[in-house]
């Protein structure tokens, strides 16, 4: 699938981020969560009632950003059942209208700061091939922290995707410093 060419926003980053503001999503989040991941192709949507589950039982995981009253970004993820102290960030949402103001980066940043989360040594992520703003902005994070990215084959389109979606490959962050910068 072929993405627009990138246009850096006149504001650049990091000045670009500073009127957004993030927090902790709540249940009633969920339904506005639903359609910002619509509007944000080629993310799958969800049923509304994951993104629910994910802003209540996975809130501590998960990170909400606003501008000007108005809902414009998401990241959602858990800690790995058999690995808590991995972080596996499940879907990076940013409104077209936001776009290249650094809020992806800076959603990252702020989330792996929080304090409930100091013990995270590792972040995973599954990336499509084709994706290249995903590519950018997890090698961009990882540089930002000072870690390595690696990417191993993951879920493949035949065997696991039904022949329906593009493979998808496992990418790993880490380790992570232990000192991390707040966003
Ligand atoms: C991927 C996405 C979250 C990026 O959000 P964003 O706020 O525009 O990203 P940022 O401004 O923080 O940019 C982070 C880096 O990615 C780069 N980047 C962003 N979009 C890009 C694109 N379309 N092509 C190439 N590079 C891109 C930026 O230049 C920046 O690079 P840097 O670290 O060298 O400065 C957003 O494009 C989006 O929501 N896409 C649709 C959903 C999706 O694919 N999510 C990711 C998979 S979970």
């Amino acid at each position: 699938m072929a993405l627009p060419a990138h246009q850096p926003a006149a504001t650049g980053f990091p000045q670009g981020h500073v009127a957004f503001s993030l927090r902790k999503p709540q249940a009633a989040d969920g339904a506005v969560i639903h359609r910002l991941i619509a509007a944000c192709p080629p993310l799958d949507v969800n049923s509304l009632y994951c993104n629910l589950l994910q802003a209540s039982h996975f809130a501590d995981c998960c990170i909400l950003a606003e501008e000007t009253g108005q809902v414009v970004g998401w990241v959602s993820g858990y800690r790995l059942p058999a690995d808590p102290r991995t972080l596996f960030v499940w879907q990076v949402a940013v409104d077209p209208a936001v776009r290249g103001r650094g809020l992806g980066r800076h959603m990252l940043t702020a989330l792996l700061a929080r304090p409930d989360l100091g013990d995270i040594t590792t972040i995973t992520t599954t990336i499509t091939p084709s994706n290249r703003a995903s590519w950018a902005l997890f090698q961009g994070f990882a540089d930002s922290l000072g870690a390595p990215l690696r990417h191993d084959a993951h879920f493949d389109r035949d065997c696991h995707l039904a022949g329906t979606q593009e493979s998808e490959r496992l990418v790993t962050i880490g380790p992570l410093p232990a000192m991390r910068a707040v966003a």
